[in-house]
């Protein structure tokens, strides 16, 4: 059964202190994931060592990366790689957001790269995908996010894709307070999950998390939840305060 998945995408935002404050505020609500529910805080690079410990003991919780390079070592200054990640225990990476793509140029081919190199390090990548407002409005969306699992996605093996989590974002609902309503939501998320099935069969794409992410809230999680092929959310602004992110979290399936 496929997991149902409360991401945090903190971002560039909250210094040490205040994310060590934000990590205890919300373990110590003392919420009890089910066995199908996880919980995952995406963090800045400096706070990962801090995260992974404070979530240690926690059997639903777990930290990922925000990004990694698409080469495996060497003179790229200021890159963190996949083995790097993976030497101090990260076992999840985001990977492609539209922030990515747009402000850093990441290509469908560059997203190609990280997914092997966290593939190979044994790290599950969170993969984004999501089309601009100009794309909606031509009612091009489909094609276009399909589009990015293909050449993104689409070189792995059954056994690989099975161990990818995707969010689907949609560009015009990030950071917008715009969501995306229930029913686009779960238009696109049976969409790619048709797009998963045509190529690796029902049951892999079965088990494979398909998150929503744009302006999700405490107040609106619970519907947007509750569509069949909606397996949770990735999270930016509300994920920076504890209440919002707990109910957020209690929001998830069972
Ligand atoms: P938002 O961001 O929840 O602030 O819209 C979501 C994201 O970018 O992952």
């Amino acid at each position: 059964m496929r997991k149902q998945i409360a991401a945090a995408n903190w971002k560039m935002n909250l210094t040490y202190k205040q994310a060590e404050t934000l990590l205890d505020e919300i373990l110590a609500a003392g919420l009890e994931p089910s066995p199908n529910q996880q919980v995952l805080f995406s963090v800045p690079f400096p706070y990962l060592i801090m995260a992974n410990s404070e979530v240690a003991e926690e059997t639903s919780y777990f930290i990922a990366a925000q990004n990694c390079s698409d080469k495996k070592s060497g003179a790229y200054t200021g890159e963190v790689s996949a083995e790097m990640l993976q030497s101090i225990g990260i076992k999840y990476c985001v990977i492609g957001h539209s922030e990515r793509r747009d402000y850093f140029n990441e290509s469908n081919q560059m997203l190609a790269e990280k997914v092997n190199l966290c593939l190979k390090h044994e790290i599950i990548p969170v993969f984004c995908c999501g089309e601009a407002l100009s794309v909606r409005e031509q009612e091009t969306q489909n094609s276009f996010v399909q589009t990015q699992l293909e050449e993104s996605l689409f070189h792995l093996s059954p056994e690989q894709i099975q161990n990818i989590i995707i969010a689907y974002e949609p560009i015009w609902a990030i950071g917008t307070g715009r969501t995306a309503s229930t029913q686009q939501a779960q238009e696109m998320h049976h969409h790619l999950r048709s797009v998963l099935a045509g190529r690796y069969g029902q049951e892999v794409a079965d088990n494979i998390s398909i998150l929503y992410g744009g302006s999700v809230k405490g107040a609106n999680a619970i519907e947007l939840f509750s569509s069949p092929d909606v397996d949770g959310g990735l999270v930016g602004g509300a994920s920076l305060q504890a209440t919002e992110f707990q109910q957020i979290i209690k929001a998830l399936k069972k």
